[in-house]
């Protein structure tokens, strides 16, 4: 069964009430987007494996671990997972990065993919799926679903904020994928917008509205 894991932090929890507030400038959304994406993969990659190696301190040798060298990739979901794109690559460098296109319907809330370039050994990573907005979760389940098809078996699910019609899809579609939130907010509105929420994620990062 998947797992839900809130990341409560201070630093989170205080970037979160900014990134809220419908005052908050579009530089600043943005740069606080890509923060809380940076600290969030710091707590999602917890489970990477070590290895151990002998180092050569200017003191002595010392024994020392380091990533056992598991092949990672970030997939933003566009447009809105873009700007969780270079906080997750500062934490780690050497991923591979794979985009995939997906709007809502405004209508129908149904997602519509619209793009897809994944790295050629996506099969073979674990993925990290970015997105700020978990709302109903038609566009993170259909990311996943798209990826499994790609033949990925370990696959993760990064958002700021969620819903719980999102996590009662995620569980139901993909109950192999665990989800990561900055937060769990109480309910959707009649167009499906996360309430409270932050509006418009897509738009307050690139400034289009
Ligand atoms: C937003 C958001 C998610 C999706 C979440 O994207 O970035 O991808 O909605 O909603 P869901 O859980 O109900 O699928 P949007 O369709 O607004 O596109 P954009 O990123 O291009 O603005
Ligand atoms: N997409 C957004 O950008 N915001 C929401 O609240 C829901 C979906």
């Amino acid at each position: 069964m998947s797992e839900l894991h809130v990341y409560d932090h201070p630093l989170i929890q205080h970037k979160l009430s900014i990134l809220r507030d419908k005052n908050t400038s579009v530089k600043e959304f943005r740069e606080l987007v890509g923060e809380i994406a940076g600290l969030m993969c710091y707590e999602a990659t917890r489970d990477l494996p070590l290895e151990e190696v002998e180092v050569e301190t200017p003191v002595a040798k010392a024994k020392a671990k380091r990533l056992a060298g598991k092949k990672l990739a970030v997939v933003p979901i566009l447009r809105a997972g873009l700007g969780m794109v270079d906080g997750m690559v500062a934490m780690i460098p050497s991923c591979k990065v794979g985009h995939i296109g997906l709007y809502r319907d405004p209508e129908t809330l149904e997602p519509v993919e619209y793009y897809c370039k994944l790295p050629p050994d996506i099969s073979e990573r674990d993925v990290y799926v970015v997105d700020p907005m978990f709302a109903t979760g038609g566009s993170a389940s259909a990311a996943c679903t798209f990826l499994k098809e790609h033949g990925c078996r370990h696959i993760k699910l990064m958002c700021i904020i969620g819903a719980p019609p999102a996590w009662e899809k995620m569980q139901k579609d993909h109950p192999d994928v665990d989800v990561y939130v900055a937060a769990m907010d109480e309910k959707l509105n009649d167009h499906g917008y996360i309430v409270p929420g932050l509006g418009d994620a897509g738009d307050r990062i690139f400034g289009t509205k």
